[in-house]
C-alpha cells in the first residue's frame, strides 16, 4: 500500500494533554489587560514570525494532529457532527457520572506526572474557588472539558480537541499552522473564500459553524443550566484565533463583544493552573455534588 492510500492514524497524540501543552508553549503568559483590549493592534508581522517559531518547536505528534485537523474539519463535517450529536440522545448521566466516565479515557500520558481528566477539571475548578469566583464559574470550570467524552465515542482526536475556527469563510492566517488548510477541500470552495464567506457581517458567533470539538458539545449539554457568561466560557474556550489572536471581529455581534471578557477571565484557569499537586477527588466530591445539584438536574442529556 502506498503511503498516499494508507489509512490515516487518527490518534497521533500520545495524550490529549499534548495539545494543551502546545497552547501553553504558544501563550506562555496570561494576557495582560492591555492585550485584552480589542482595539489595541499588535504588529501583525511580528505575530506571524512568532507563529512560525511555535510551529518549528511543535512536537511531530502535535504537528500531525493539526495537519489532520485542518485537512478534515470542513464546513460539511462540522455541520454533520452537530446533527449527529446535538440531539443529545446518546445517554443520560449526571454531571459527576460524566466526569467519572471521561476519566476512563486512557491514553499514553504518564500517570506519575500528567493529570487525569478528572484531576484537570478539579484543578481548574479549585483554583476558581480559591480565587473567590462565583459558584456558577467554579462549576463551569468543573464541566468545561467534559465534551472530551467524544473521544470515548470513537471521534478522532482532531475532531475533539485543538483550536477551533470558523468554517464557511476564509481562514485567518493567525490560526496555528495555516498552511495545513491547503489540504482542506473548503479551501477550493468558491463560497468560502471571502472574509465573510457564507455569513453576514456581524452575524454573531452563534450563527457561525465553528470547527467541531468538545467546546460546542459541552456548551449544548449545559446551555439550559448555566448563565450566559459560563456558556461563553464553555463554547469558546478553544477558539484561540478569537480570544487570543483577536481575529474574526467582522463576524461578532454586540453579545459576543460583551462576553469576550468572560472567555478571557476563564482562560488562565484552564491553561495556567496545572500543577503536580493532584486534587483529592474523593474528598472534593461532596462539595461538587452539592454545587452540581444547584444548577443541574440529577440526569443530564448527553
Ligand atoms: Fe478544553
Ligand atoms: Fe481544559
Amino acid at each position: 500500500m502506498s503511503i498516499l492510500t494508507a489509512p490515516e492514524n487518527n490518534t497521533p497524540l500520545q495524550s490529549l494533554d499534548e495539545v494543551e501543552d502546545f497552547y501553553k508553549q504558544r501563550y506562555p503568559e496570561p494576557m495582560t489587560e492591555e492585550q485584552k483590549k480589542p482595539s489595541v493592534g499588535t504588529d501583525p508581522n511580528k505575530k506571524v514570525t512568532e507563529f512560525r517559531n511555535y510551529e518549528a518547536d511543535a512536537r511531530p505528534t502535535v504537528r500531525e494532529f493539526y495537519r489532520l485537523n485542518h485537512a478534515h474539519q470542513t464546513y460539511d463535517f462540522a455541520l454533520a457532527k452537530r446533527k449527529e450529536y446535538l440531539g443529545l440522545n446518546r445517554r443520560q448521566m449526571s454531571i459527576w457520572e460524566a466526569a467519572e466516565y471521561l476519566n476512563q479515557l486512557v491514553d499514553d500520558s504518564d500517570p506519575d506526572t500528567d493529570l487525569s481528566q478528572l484531576e484537570h477539571l478539579l484543578q481548574t475548578a479549585e483554583h476558581l474557588r480559591a480565587d473567590g469566583k462565583p459558584r456558577w464559574m467554579i462549576l463551569t470550570g468543573f464541566v468545561h472539558d467534559l465534551g472530551k467524552i467524544l473521544c470515548l465515542w470513537g471521534e478522532p482526536q482532531w475532531a475533539v480537541v485543538g483550536d477551533t475556527f470558523p468554517t464557511g469563510c476564509a481562514y485567518s492566517q493567525k490560526i496555528v499552522f495555516p498552511r495545513f488548510f491547503d489540504a482542506n477541500p473548503d479551501s477550493q470552495d468558491a463560497r468560502f473564500q471571502s472574509r465573510n464567506g457564507i455569513y453576514a457581517e456581524g452575524c454573531g458567533l452563534d450563527a457561525v459553524n465553528l470547527s467541531w470539538g468538545h467546546d460546542e458539545y459541552i456548551y449544548n449539554v449545559c446551555k439550559d443550566y448555566l448563565p450566559m457568561e459560563g456558556l461563553y466560557m464553555l463554547r469558546y474556550h478553544s477558539f484561540y484565533p478569537w480570544h487570543r489572536e483577536g481575529e474574526y471581529g467582522h463576524l461578532l455581534n454586540d453579545q459576543d463583544r460583551k462576553h469576550l471578557k468572560d472567555v478571557h477571565d476563564f482562560n488562565p484557569y484552564d491553561l495556567y493552573t496545572k500543577s503536580h499537586a493532584k486534587p483529592d477527588a474523593k474528598a472534593l466530591r461532596p462539595y461538587y455534588e452539592d454545587l452540581i445539584s444547584e444548577y443541574f438536574p440529577t440526569k443530564v442529556r448527553w
